[in-house]
């Protein structure tokens, strides 16, 4: 008997239908396996079956096998349900809708036939998880499509959607009905009796282009440097190519063991359930009645506010772009349009789609126009006299009920909702540069703003594609104020003696794609050099960066005067490092009278990121995130960090609370009060407690 749980079979019109039903999306937890194997075994044995179909009950076929299996240990089968369905006697055709991922599409390569719905995804996105595909996908996908394809598809991970996989030899046929399983009973029925049944192990694997494999390990040396994964993906389907069958799979077991329990598996397995752990706020209550968002609008038509309204417009929501000044909207309509365009020209976006997005974004000059939308994003000057004008005009224009969010990355989102007579309807949601690119949003509550205000503007960024992250309101939120120390410490040792290009190189080494001064180089000095001017003013012990100072006063504010931090040729963005910085450098450090010295990589690393954890700490601490895993998500999504780490606080824990607070310690002893061991900190390193698990009591 099949284990009727998780897999059920059925028999209808002579066809024995196996449905993995494993809420939510059949991943391959405890039982189903065996419930396959099972399953199939009784269609055999059964003489009134005479074809089986494998599908997936609920929104999915089935989505890989259970990561939260993966690093324990686990059984070995008696019999796995691969080799079950390929050996079976009788056709089995996979009729798949929803997704088709990892070991998912691996059982379905095994069956003798694959069909699927056009809006299905099929795919083998094990390297992103950090291992490779272990359930013979390897092995099997080049013989089907041939090692080309195959090999793209398992390096990069992507979905691919049916059509294409049609078009590649994965999918058999489309089925265009609404009702898969009947599609699926008829489609069994007609290949019932065909002889030999097609079994993809048989299949002879095309030629390799000679050099394909040594050309895909140079084309992502830059992308996969410090991790193995990709580069066993590679030697896998290599092995595809170079061995017979049941060789290829040997080699695939053993490299697939070589990397389940690696550190940057852990780490991306960690980074996938934080990812997903973020959404959820267990202060609010559950079901909370939810106002709909069918139509959105930005004011301000500035670069942030065209990115944010592109990132509606991706995803099918109509927005209006208001902007007071007709030649601001014009310019942003324009960048808009460029924006899109260029996507067009580099191929990542179809001409029909940036023709059936453009549309969607109006542009309008008055606060009527906008009255009745659901929601309003203010993405103005970061200036909180000029937010609060905005905001009283949006309470005086918006239909109640309506979202009223401040794209703020630092203002006090209580003073913003103060001016408007509904607070409540009042939260932050902070975009990152370039706004329709950077897939993190946080959203953060303000004093009285109203559980369904924080929980819709949540699902709002879902539904925009982004990564909703609660942040608490206080200066920088979460995640600038976590990277602050970060920022301060870059200043802080070019002071002391390390070399901008020392700092960068040890930072794109850890795995960041760029360094931070080469970043800042593209940002723009000048932006931060006003900032620091304004906080001096306003405050007399304001510590200020002399040297970024000095670069900006003599017009080396970054790339686009040719010269920052780095030198540049003209219409080239490769920096160069220049010996005017260093000499500028020494010059200003010598006006402080600071004596300057040599650095380690491994003390640049540690400055810059335990100053960081320490402050993340700090956020703990004081409740305004809710999880260390949050702050990951942030670091992950908002800045860059190298996934393959888990994010700032996993890597943290992978040297150790005590470790970390002693040296933070002894810091605070030389550099003093910016180095304050956080109390949380300080509490882990005695109880030996994680750091990545640490959560603030409001998340309890
Ligand atoms: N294992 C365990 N849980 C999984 C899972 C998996 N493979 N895939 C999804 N889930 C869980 C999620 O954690 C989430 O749980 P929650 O509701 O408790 O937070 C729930 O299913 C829904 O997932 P999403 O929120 O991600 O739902 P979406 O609809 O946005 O996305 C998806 C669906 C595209 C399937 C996405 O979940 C996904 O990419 N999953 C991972 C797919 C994957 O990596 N498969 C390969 C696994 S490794 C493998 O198969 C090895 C084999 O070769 C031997």
């Amino acid at each position: 008997m099949a284990d009727d749980t998780v897999v059920r079979f059925e028999v209808q019109d002579g066809i024995g239908v196996i449905t993995v039903d494993y809420p939510p999306v059949n991943a391959l937890g405890p039982g189903v396996g065996e419930g396959i194997v099972a399953a199939v075994e009784q269609g055999e044995a059964d003489p009134a079956v005479a074809a089986m179909v494998l599908m997936g009950a609920g929104r999915s076929f089935i989505a890989g096998a259970d990561i939260r299996r993966f690093g324990k240990p686990r059984a070995t089968p008696k019999r796995r349900s691969y080799d079950a369905l390929e050996a079976s006697s009788k056709p089995v055709v996979a009729a798949i809708h929803g997704y088709a991922l990892g070991g998912g599409l691996e059982n379905a390569l095994c069956c003798h036939y694959r069909i699927a719905v056009p809006g299905a995804k099929v795919g083998l996105p094990e390297v992103l998880i950090g291992i490779l595909p272990g359930g013979g996908g390897t092995q099997r996908l080049p013989r089907l499509i041939g090692p080309k394809a195959a090999l793209e598809m398992i390096v990069s991970g992507r979905h691919v959607p049916a059509p294409e996989a049609k078009a590649l030899g994965i999918i058999d046929e489309i089925v265009e009905g609404r009702d898969l399983r009947a599609e699926a009973i008829a489609y069994a029925k007609r290949i019932a009796t065909l002889r030999p049944l097609p079994r993809v192990r048989d299949m002879t694997v095309k030629q390799a282009d000679p050099g394909l494999f040594d050309t895909m390990r140079q084309s992502i040396a830059r992308r996969a440097r410090n991790q193995k994964a990709p580069y066993h993906c590679i030697a896998a389907v290599e092995a595809a190519v170079t061995q017979p069958f049941e060789e290829g799979l040997r080699t695939e077991r053993r490299l697939f063991e070589e990397l389940e329990n690696s550190e940057e598996a852990r780490a991306l397995r960690y980074a996938f359930f934080a990812e997903r752990e973020v959404a959820r706020l267990p202060f609010l209550p559950k079901d909370l009645p939810l106002p709909e968002i069918r139509t959105a609008a930005v004011v301000g038509a500035g670069t942030m506010g065209g990115g944010i309204a592109m990132s509606f417009a991706d995803h099918g929501i109509p927005v209006k772009l208001l902007d007071a000044s007709p030649e601001a909207l014009a310019r942003g309509m324009g960048r808009i349009r460029d924006n899109y365009a260029v996507s067009v020209k580099r191929g990542s976006l179809a001409q029909a789609e940036m023709d059936r997005r453009l549309p969607l974004i109006e542009p309008v000059e008055s606060y009527e126009a906008i009255s009745d939308c659901d929601v309003v994003i203010e993405a103005v000057f970061e200036q909180l006299p000029v937010k609060q004008e905005i905001f009283a005009k949006l309470d005086a224009a918006m239909k109640p009920g309506a979202l009223l969010l401040s794209n703020t990355s630092a203002l006090d989102i209580d003073a913003i909702a103060a001016v408007t007579r509904r607070p409540e309807a009042v939260a932050g949601a902070h975009f990152f540069a370039p706004a329709n690119v950077m897939k993190l949003l946080e959203v953060v509550e303000g004093a009285k703003t109203a559980p369904a205000t924080l929980a819709a503007a949540m699902k709002l960024g879902r539904a925009i594609g982004k990564i909703s992250a609660y942040a608490g309101n206080c200066d920088g939120f979460v995640a600038n104020r976590s990277r602050v120390p970060f920022n301060i410490e870059q200043g802080l040792m070019v002071e002391e003696g390390a070399l901008p290009e020392q700092i960068d190189k040890v930072m794109v080494d850890f795995g960041y794609p760029m360094g931070p001064f080469a970043v800042n180089d593209m940002s723009g000095l000048d932006v931060s050099y006003q900032t620091r001017k304004r906080r001096a003013a306003a405050d007399p012990n304001y510590r200020g960066l002399p040297i970024p100072d000095r670069l900006v006063e003599m017009g080396r504010k970054g790339q686009k005067t040719g010269a920052g931090w780095y030198r540049y040729e003209k219409g080239d963005r490769t920096p160069h490092v220049d010996p005017e910085t260093h000499r500028i450098i020494r010059e200003v450090a010598a006006g402080m009278g600071i004596e300057q010295r040599s650095f380690t990589d491994q003390e640049i690393l540690q400055r810059l990121l335990f100053s960081s954890v320490n402050e993340a700490c700090k956020i703990l601490e004081e409740g305004k995130a809710l999880r260390a895993s949050d702050i990951d998500v942030m670091w992950l999504n908002g800045f860059g960090f190298p996934r393959y780490r888990g994010g700032l606080m996993f890597w943290a824990d992978g040297i150790g609370a005590r470790e970390i607070y002693n040296q933070i310690a002894a810091w605070h002893q030389r550099y003093g009060a910016r180095w304050r061991p956080a109390e949380l900190l300080r509490r882990l390193a005695e109880s030996g407690g994680s750091l990545r698990e640490a959560q603030s009591p409001k998340s309890r």
